[in-house]
Order: structure tokens, then C-alpha cells, then sequence
């Protein structure tokens, strides 16, 4: 079944507590953390305070680093109570270790792609990994709309980790909604982050139990 993390990018923050509760209580799985450098990405989001409030919420967090040199964050990322940390294949020369630096500190380690980066990276890192994240966007902000070339390759992902007989999970992010997840499950995603679209929906617990009803029709 299709999992969905909320990004909290898209919350209100005056109410962040009561917004975390209300994804879980909508259905979510995992809580997107999008951190930002103003250095990898062109904008400064959040950082470790606000995760350690969110990691007391119900939801495990998944931390999305879109910053330069991420290994010498992952320890404090760790102890603030991420239980998932992604770094960027991009952002780092030393993705090999970034990965192992993140499951010896205990946390599922996740590589994100940029839209214009190959798969053909996460090759010489297959086991390496416990999820791979196709950005659907380019990274940076919420709001914008998915770029469909991201389809074919979370197909390449997933046909790569089958090959490999590996079980990690290929996650999707930027631009997600009812609408645009369709194709994205059908290539192969098994998570799904939104956070506009999500947020903003009058009824979230509709939002997810549309993109779950699908998922199960196989649309
Ligand atoms: C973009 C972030 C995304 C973003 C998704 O840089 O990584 O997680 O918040 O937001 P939407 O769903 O609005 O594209
Ligand atoms: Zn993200």
C-alpha cells in the first residue's frame, strides 16, 4: 500500500503541534522534514530545534537534507529524534560515506536525486541505501508543479532495486497531488511526500485515503 509523509514545510507553524497531529490523525506514515541551507538550495527553511519538536509528535520523521555537506550534520540530525535522514547524491563527495554514516547512527538512509541527476549514480551504492528520493521538483520550495520526466525514472529506480533483489523504498517528492500521484505509483513509488496540496485539502484524511483507494484499484 502507497505511504504518505505530510511535508511540514506546508503547515502553519503558529499551530505546528496541533498540524503534526493532524496528519497523523488523517492517515499519514512518515513526517517530511525539508531542511535548508540557502546554500545547496536558494532557501533557508529549519533546522534541528523545530525537529526536535516535531520528532514528539506521533510520526516517525524523515529528514530531507538539502544541504551542502551533510555528513557533518547527520550525527545532530540523529539525536534531534530523525528516525530517516536523506542526503542529496549532489551535495556531497562522499555519498558512500554519508549513507553509512547515517545507519551506523541508527536512522533508514535515504539518497535524493536532483530532477537533472542520473539513477545511474545509486549503481555503486545499491545496498548502501534504504530509500531513494526522486525529487519531482527542483528542491528549494513547496508549491510547484511536478516535472513528469521524474516518472520514468522512479520506473529506472525501481527496476534497478528489483534487479539488485533489494527492498528499499523509492519515494517521490514536489508536486504531489491526487492527480499527479497516479502515474507515480503506477512507475513504482511506495511513499509519496506532499505538502501543499495536502495541507491545503479541506478533508486531509480524503486526500490520503483517495491516493490509497487508487493505489489499491491500481489506476
Ligand atoms: C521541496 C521540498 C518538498 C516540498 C514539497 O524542496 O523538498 O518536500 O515541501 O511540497 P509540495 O508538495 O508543495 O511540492
Ligand atoms: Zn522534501
Amino acid at each position: 500500500m502507497i505511504k504518505v509523509a505530510p511535508s511540514l514545510l506546508s503547515a502553519d507553524f503558529q499551530k505546528m503541534g496541533a498540524e503534526v497531529q493532524r496528519m497523523a490523525d488523517a492517515g499519514a506514515d512518515w513526517l517530511h522534514f525539508d531542511v535548508m541551507d540557502g546554500q545547496f538550495v536558494p532557501n533557508i527553511s529549519f533546522g534541528m530545534p523545530i525537529l526536535t519538536a516535531a520528532a514528539k509528535g506521533p510520526l516517525p520523521v524523515d529528514a530531507h537534507l538539502m544541504i551542502a555537506n551533510p555528513e557533518k550534520y547527520i550525527d545532530a540530525f540523529a539525536e534531534c529524534g530523525a528516525k530517516i535522514i536523506t542526503v542529496h547524491a549532489e551535495a556531497t563527495n562522499h555519498l558512500h560515506r554519508a549513507l553509512q554514516m547515517i545507519r551506523a547512527a541508527g536512522c533508514l538512509a535515504g539518497v535524493a536525486l536532483n530532477p537533472a541527476t542520473s539513477p545511474e549514480c545509486l549503481r555503486y551504492v545499491m545496498g548502501d541505501f534504504d530509500l531513494a528520493l526522486v525529487m519531482s521538483v527542483n528542491p528549494g520550495f513547496g508549491g510547484q508543479k511536478m516535472i513528469p520526466a521524474c516518472i520514468d525514472k522512479v520506473a529506472e529506480i525501481r527496476a534497478m532495486l528489483d534487479k539488485a533483489g533489494l527492498k528499499a523504498i523509492v519515494e517521490v517528492d514536489g508536486g504531489v497531488n491526487t492527480k499527479t500521484a497516479l502515474p507515480l505509483m503506477r512507475a513504482g513509488a511506495d511513499m509519496l511526500v506532499a505538502g501543499s496540496a495536502l495541507f491545503g485539502a479541506p478533508d486531509a484524511a480524503a486526500f490520503i485515503r483517495e491516493i490509497r483507494m487508487a493505489d489499491a484499484a491500481r489506476l
